[in-house]
């Protein structure tokens, strides 16, 4: 029942980004192919499926949240092309093929990267069946929770202050470098139904402790996952020596607190009126990931 709800959302937002990203007969189409290589097959697309599900318990109606939900997905993936680069994590495989830039050079992936980026700014504009003030809330959340004070601050944090780390600067990395986005879905997805104020706190509330359950299982597959199954390299914040909650708390500790964040995140939507039941399913599922 639950995997039917994920797959059917999956098949609907691939299908967008497909032709969002489709080719345009120009002469830097090259960097459509890139952006498109890396957005398509392998990812799990938890932060547009959030959105959606988050659009329709707070009682969003029609397909018209598709293009934030897109946009998210190609704002994650660009974070993923810029994270797997030399400069930054140096790792050689994504989404179990080859990384942006092995595949299309250093050069095209960073600019894949900014494409995507900012094309995601063009997609979610064009929303244009909903009120223009949730639209213009829902771009401001968008870029806050991408930008410096979101995913791209947490990523300074991540490869500027290792040396830093103790356990309370690692989860305020997670909460923006993985929460960011993560809230955004959930935020936006409110926003663009029309909740009110306390939903939309509720929703962020929920989004905030499954980021950084997220993060935390992230941490323990990259010690312990399987290569072929996480489709990426394990081993790699070792590899860079990345002081993770994995080697500061150990991996059954970490696990302890993904549970207890996870736990927070489940009675966070006891809050929401509508159906929470999908949501519920595929946060206990996130706990027990294996990719
Ligand atoms: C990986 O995100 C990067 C993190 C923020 C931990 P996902 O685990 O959602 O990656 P995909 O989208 O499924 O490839
Ligand atoms: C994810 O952290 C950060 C991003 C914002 C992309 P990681 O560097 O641990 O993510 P993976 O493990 O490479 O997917
Ligand atoms: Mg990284
Ligand atoms: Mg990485
Ligand atoms: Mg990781």
């Amino acid at each position: 029942m639950e995997e039917n709800f994920i797959e059917s959302y999956k098949v609907k937002i691939e299908n967008r980004l497909k032709m969002i990203l489709s080719p345009r007969g120009r002469m830097y189409d090259k960097v459509l192919e890139a952006g498109s290589y890396s957005v398509s097959n392998g990812g799990k697309r938890i932060r547009p499926i959030l959105l959606l599900e988050f659009y329709k318990i707070c009682g969003g109606e029609d397909d018209c949240a598709y293009n934030f939900a897109c946009a998210l997905e190609m704002i994650h993936t660009y974070s993923l092309i810029h994270d797997d680069l030399p400069s930054m994590d140096n790792d050689d495989f994504r989404r179990g093929k080859p990384s942006c830039h092995k595949a299309f050079g250093e050069g095209l992936a960073l600019l894949a990267g900014d494409g995507l980026l900012t094309e995601a700014f063009a997609t979610a504009s064009k929303t244009l069946s909903l009120p223009f003030d949730r639209v213009c809330k829902g771009i401001e959340i968008l870029a806050t929770c991408a930008g410096i004070d979101g995913m791209v601050g947490g990523q300074v944090i991540d490869t500027e202050y290792q040396e830093e780390t103790d356990i309370n600067n690692l989860l305020y990395m997670y909460e923006l470098k993985t929460g960011a986005l993560i809230r955004a879905a959930a935020t936006i997805g409110a926003t663009l139904a029309g909740a009110d104020e306390n939903l939309i706190a509720a929703a962020d509330k929920y989004a905030l402790s499954t980021g950084i359950a997220f993060q935390l299982i992230d941490d323990i597959l990259d010690a312990t996952g399987d290569f072929a199954t996480l489709g990426k390299p394990i081993g790699s914040d070792q590899k860079n020596g990345k002081k993770t909650a994995v080697a500061i708390l150990g991996i059954d500790k970490c696990r302890e607190m993904a549970k207890e964040y996870t736990n927070n995140a489940l009675a966070a939507l006891d809050e929401f009126p509508g159906d929470t039941e999908n949501i519920r399913n595929l946060t206990k599922m996130l706990l027990v990931r294996n990719y």
